[in-house]
């Protein structure tokens, strides 16, 4: 008989993937279907995140709710990034929890359905070469696995402890991957690690050695391939043989995630980034004159322990040179097992709060200003989207959010559309015959 999962995802694209993986096995394994209604579901799945504090203490009330709505018999688990980092002890304050599954250990989802109270968190366990069965969200682009883990110790970070080391996917496994997406129709791929540029650095058994930039080029030799996005790459990271491959390559979506944290050097070091303000701005300024079209994410954390007036205007000094397209910033929030989490000279939360809205003002701000530059400018979408008001949106090579008036003929084609409306955050277009 079919059973019905409810499977819900927070947190990261990396989160995306494994709930793409636990849901392909189940499928296959165990014939499960998926559900929107976690009411009538066998099996409720909470695919954590564990980044900043307030996910997860939304995570016990939200059990609360599903343990009370769900029907007789069903189980629930939790898996990913909060599951690594808490274990037993999800168990232990939500009883009525079935099994704990850390973000390193997905791949156990068939079996670990069937022990009552399993909790399965190993940080070290190697998944690089796990072959998981085909599910993905969208018809339109996969989302693919460079590397799982991370081996940056960013005193902020809890990743590398809810994740482990890091391991790179052998080359051959990744392309075969791109190559069965494009068979299935997706002309889009999603290269994913914590930390793609750092691709290569060590593999689990003696593949040869590939860097992130020869793997670009290899996978854009997949023909029938004709976008390739990636996230998320480091600042450090980010030498002349990439960033030209990255201008070079057409394949590759003009769009580069550049993870600023914070604008001052001093503040870097203590985050143990691996780079200076000057550094940053030099990448950040050779990636705008290789690629003028490009654009720029940035993550900036604001409150950092010892984040003063001037570490902070260095912030905004970054800011104000960059321009950066897309800007997600958060208010710092200590986590367990980091570094700085026990850095005593902490900021004050209502100076945090300030610091935090001047980030988002200046940012909008900037959008303001450059989104002109985008007037009548032709661009090319990739449909996706079918919305409700007789729109039909997608992505520009560049990221850009573009709407057309259309239908679902459009969806997974793409176009050339000139720009004719602009707003901050999305744009509306006309299609070039
Ligand atoms: N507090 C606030 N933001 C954090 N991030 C990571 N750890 C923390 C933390 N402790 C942010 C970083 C990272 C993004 C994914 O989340 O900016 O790039
Ligand atoms: Fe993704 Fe990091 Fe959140 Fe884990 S803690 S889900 S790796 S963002």
């Amino acid at each position: 008989m079919v059973k019905k999962l409810f499977i819900e995802t927070l947190g990261c694209a990396m989160n995306v993937r494994d709930s793409e993986h636990m849901i392909a096995e189940l499928s296959e394994k165990e014939a499960y279907e998926l559900t929107t209604n976690s009411d009538e579901a066998d099996l409720i799945i909470i695919n954590t995140c564990s980044v900043r504090e307030k996910p997860v203490h939304k995570l016990f009330s939200e059990l609360g709710v599903f343990n009370k709505g769900k029907k007789e018999g069903a189980k629930i688990g939790v898996a990913g990034c909060t599951a690594s980092h808490l274990g037993k002890d999800i168990i232990k304050r939500a009883p009525y929890v079935n099994f704990v599954l850390g973000a390193r250990n997905v791949s156990k989802i068939a079996t670990i359905i069937h022990q009552d109270k399993a909790v399965e968190t190993e940080i070290d366990y190697d998944e690089s070469q796990f072959a998981f069965k085909d599910f993905r969200t969208s018809p339109y682009k996969s989302y693919i696995n460079i590397s799982i883990g991370c081996d940056k110790q960013c005193s902020f970070c809890i990743v590398p402890h809810t994740r482990g080391d890091e391991i790179s996917i052998p080359a051959d496994l990744i392309v075969a991957e791109v190559r069965k997406s494009v068979e299935r129709g997706a002309v889009e791929v999603f290269l994913l690690g914590q930390n793609v540029n750092n691709y290569g650095r060590r593999f689990s058994n003696s593949d040869e050695k590939v860097n992130f930039t020869e793997l670009l080029r290899r996978v854009s030799e997949v023909d029938g391939l004709k976008r390739i996005r990636f996230t998320s790459p480091h600042p450090l990271h980010m030498d002349d043989e990439f960033l030209e491959e990255f201008a070079k390559n057409p394949k590759i979506c003009k769009t580069m995630h550049m993870p600023l944290q914070s604008g001052s050097t001093t503040l870097l070091k203590a985050m143990k980034r691996g780079y200076t303000k000057e550094w940053f701005l030099n990448r950040a300024q050779k990636l705008r004159e290789l690629v003028p079209d490009v654009s720029i994410s940035t993550d900036i954390i604001v409150g950092f322990p010892g984040e003063s007036e001037e570490d902070y205007q260095d912030t905004l000094d970054v800011m104000r040179q960059v321009e950066f397209e897309q800007v997600f910033s958060f208010k710092y929030s200590p986590r367990p097992m980091t570094e700085a989490e026990n850095f005593t000279n902490v900021v004050a939360p209502e100076v945090a709060s300030a610091r935090l809205s001047v980030v988002q003002d200046l940012h909008n701000a900037t959008l303001d200003e450059i989104k002109h530059r985008n007037q009548g400018k032709l661009v090319e979408v990739y449909f996706e989207e079918l919305r409700a008001d007789g729109f039909v949106a997608g992505r520009s090579d560049n990221n850009l959010l573009v709407k057309v008036k259309g239908s679902e003929e459009l969806l997974g084609t793409i176009q050339k559309v000139r720009i004719t409306k602009l707003s901050r955050l999305s744009f509306e277009g006309e299609l070039i015959e």
